[in-house]
């Protein structure tokens, strides 16, 4: 399969859009700068970032040190507000309303069926299996028919914590090969130790992969997350883009954050949030209102307790605030932990430990 054959599935119209010219794009930064109507003079508190001016619509430097973090060449690397956006401009580029559709494995991240909802594309969805949680490849497979367009994994799976292994992703990938193109959203890969699927990107043009500075960066609030993917469909996607998609305060935030000190502390973090996740695991496994803890590669854990929902009720009347999982297909009676400091963990551990009627 080749890149125009990806490209191919795109929707017409945004394949044959003209590209929004903006003001930055034409020109980058002169003496003398005249063409974006914007102030000529910075606010009060400029703090040296040059705020009356537009942003970089894709900030090269922040673009290079990304893309030599990930592994892949800039042009592979679409930059956005949180892999939110990405998810959003997929489904946009790629689903016709009322015609296309959209296939996910749930349960999983509730983004990709919303943005799905939000075009007017079809759902498609194929359950995890029901013991273990793992992805069906080969109905997966199946169920990609005419019309299917865009495939969502998520690995490690949001909120179930288990990750796709590669050889599943190379096999889907090379099946919807000429039929859709497969998204694997790696938000907690970091937690996850183990190879990207980015060494994939090569071998299939119909492949992309979602990364985020939210989780393990520590930069939920600076909202930068990234498509990696063939340069053609990075291209493509940057065309229904709005033109200045991420604030200069963000992306210098960004630069500082994830320089060699700041990628020394984020593994540090993660591991320290991965020796609590088993620690956490451990304690909870041995309390008698638990059920099951799923084995997550992620920074949190998805619990199954005997009576979930008094648990959340009475863990939010300690202070205690957790993901209630009961909408999630199979997973009524479970709870998502996010794995916290240890303070907040053994807080947690407490709260637990007090409810002694849900036991
Ligand atoms: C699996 C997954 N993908 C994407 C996101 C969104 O991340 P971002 O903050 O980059 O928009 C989340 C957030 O919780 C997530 O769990």
């Amino acid at each position: 399969m080749s890149i125009e054959d990806v490209l191919a599935l795109a929707r017409a119209e945004v394949r044959a859009l003209t590209p929004y010219l903006s003001a930055r794009m034409e020109a980058g930064k002169s003496a003398v700068m005249l063409n974006a109507n914007e102030s000529p003079w910075p606010p009060q508190e400029d703090a040296g970032l040059d705020l009356n001016r537009y942003p970089e619509p894709q900030p090269k430097a922040l673009r290079e040190r990304l893309a030599a973090l990930y592994g892949v060449t800039p042009e592979q690397l679409l930059l956005g507000r949180g892999s939110d956006e990405m998810i959003d401009l997929l489904v946009r580029g790629f689903c016709r309303p009322g015609q296309d559709a959209v296939a996910i494995t749930p349960p999983t991240f509730s983004m990709y069926a919303l943005c799905a909802a939000v075009q007017g594309a079809r759902l498609v969805t194929v359950p995890l299996s029901a013991e273990s949680f793992m992805v069906r490849a080969e109905a997966l497979r199946d169920a990609c028919q005419e019309g299917v367009k865009l495939v969502f994994l998520c690995s490690p799976n949001n909120p179930t914590g288990g990750r796709v292994p590669l050889e599943v992703i190379d096999y889907i990938a090379t099946e919807l090969s000429g039929r859709a193109v497969l998204i694997v959203d790696e938000a907690y890969i970091e937690y996850a130790q183990a190879p990207s699927v980015v060494t994939l990107l090569s071998r299939h043009p119909n492949l992309g992969v979602l990364h985020t500075l939210s989780k393990a960066w520590a930069l939920a609030g600076v909202r930068i997350g990234a498509l990696l993917a063939h340069a053609d469909i990075v291209t493509l996607l940057q065309r229904i883009m709005s033109p200045y998609p991420l604030p200069t305060p963000c992306v210098a935030m960004a630069m500082a954050a994830v320089d060699e000190s700041g990628e020394r502390l984020m593994h540090e973090r993660v591991r320290r949030i991965i020796e609590q996740r088993e620690q956490l695991a451990r304690r909870l496994r041995a309390w008698p209102g638990v059920q099951e803890v799923l084995v997550s590669r992620a920074n949190f854990l998805c619990v199954r307790f005997t009576d979930a929902e008094r648990v959340y009720r009475q863990l939010g009347e300690r202070g205690v605030v957790v993901r209630n999982l009961s909408r999630y297909p199979g997973l009524h009676d479970a709870l998502r932990l996010s794995v916290g400091t240890a303070e907040d963990n053994a807080c947690l551990v407490d709260a637990l430990q007090s409810l002694t009627e849900v036991v």
